[in-house]
């Protein structure tokens, strides 16, 4: 399973994607979760201890080269790249970080997307294999086709307007791309008329919902303690949210919904 998450800035991608990968790990997948995001910070919500945060090892720098007909690809294998840049997190999830700019001045993202969207394609797809991919807030990873090998995307959206649009734009977009399922995911429910809101919108739009995450200040706390919301409260009620959305996605494959 390959699972893509994307949606506005700030909606909850990293905190779920973190959560839901340790989830799945729990499950007995083997998980490789990937930060495609510049400003990483999915290893904090995996678990790995905040003191190696500043000082972990990103992709190497000739990760992708250009083939004959113009097309980048990985110039190594996966087993090379995970060999030189994976750092293990709790319950047997491997994370690749693919990029942190140290220094201003120095480049575009374009090597990046590329390396993700060829570790994506290079990442087992057996049914005990989960590659997980955080990505940016931006949808130009959608331009570049970051997750073109993805076999679902799922946008988290807040129950307001300008979260759901972009949830509806990256539906439009994954959908082009021609990625099998596209799904919202629904983040910070404060009540149920939150929870109509989506489901509404994703009916008029005639997106899936696949899942439902409270507002939970867990995340916050866990954030102040720097410890991934799973550790801190594992049994907050949206981590039970998400540890029910990774058991739907194994049993269903990306084929879960709760409506649409
Ligand atoms: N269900 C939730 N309830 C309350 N707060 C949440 C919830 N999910 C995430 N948050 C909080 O929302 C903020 C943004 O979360 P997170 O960093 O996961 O979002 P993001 O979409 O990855 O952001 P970015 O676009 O910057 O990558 C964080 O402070 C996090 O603790
Ligand atoms: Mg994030």
């Amino acid at each position: 399973m390959k699972l893509a998450i994307a949606g506005k800035g700030g909606v909850g991608k990293t905190s779920i994607t973190g959560t839901l990968a340790r989830m799945m790990g729990r499950r007995g997948r083997r998980v490789l979760a990937v930060d495609n995001d510049l400003n990483p910070n999915l290893s904090l919500t995996l678990g790995i201890p905040a003191a190696r945060i500043s000082s972990l090892p990103t992709f190497p720098a000739e990760i992708v080269r250009r083939n004959e007909e113009g097309v980048y690809e990985l110039a190594m294998s996966l087993a090379e790249i995970c060999d030189s840049a994976a750092v293990s997190a709790p319950d047997g999830v491997s994370l690749l970080v693919a990029a942190e700019p140290r220094e201003a001045a120095t480049g575009c993202l374009g090597a990046m997307h590329m390396a993700v969207r060829g570790v994506i394609g290079a990442a087992p797809s057996g049914d005990e294999d989960v590659c997980i991919v955080d990505l940016e807030a931006s949808t130009e990873h959608l331009l570049v086709a970051t997750a073109e090998h993805a076999d679902a995307m799922y946008a988290v959206v807040e129950p307001y307007g300008t979260s759901l649009e972009t949830g509806r734009r990256v539906a439009v977009l994954a959908r082009d791309l021609g990625l099998p399922h596209v799904a919202l995911i629904a983040n910070k429910v404060r009540d149920e008329s939150d929870l109509a809101i989506v489901a509404a919108y994703a009916e008029r739009h005639g997106i899936a919902l696949a899942g439902a995450v409270p507002h939970d200040d867990c995340f916050h706390a866990a954030e102040r303690a720097l410890r991934a919301p799973l550790d801190h409260d594992p049994d907050a009620p949206a981590i039970r949210a998400i540890d029910d959305l990774a058991a739907r996605l194994i049993a269903d494959g990306n084929s879960a919904r709760l409506v649409g």
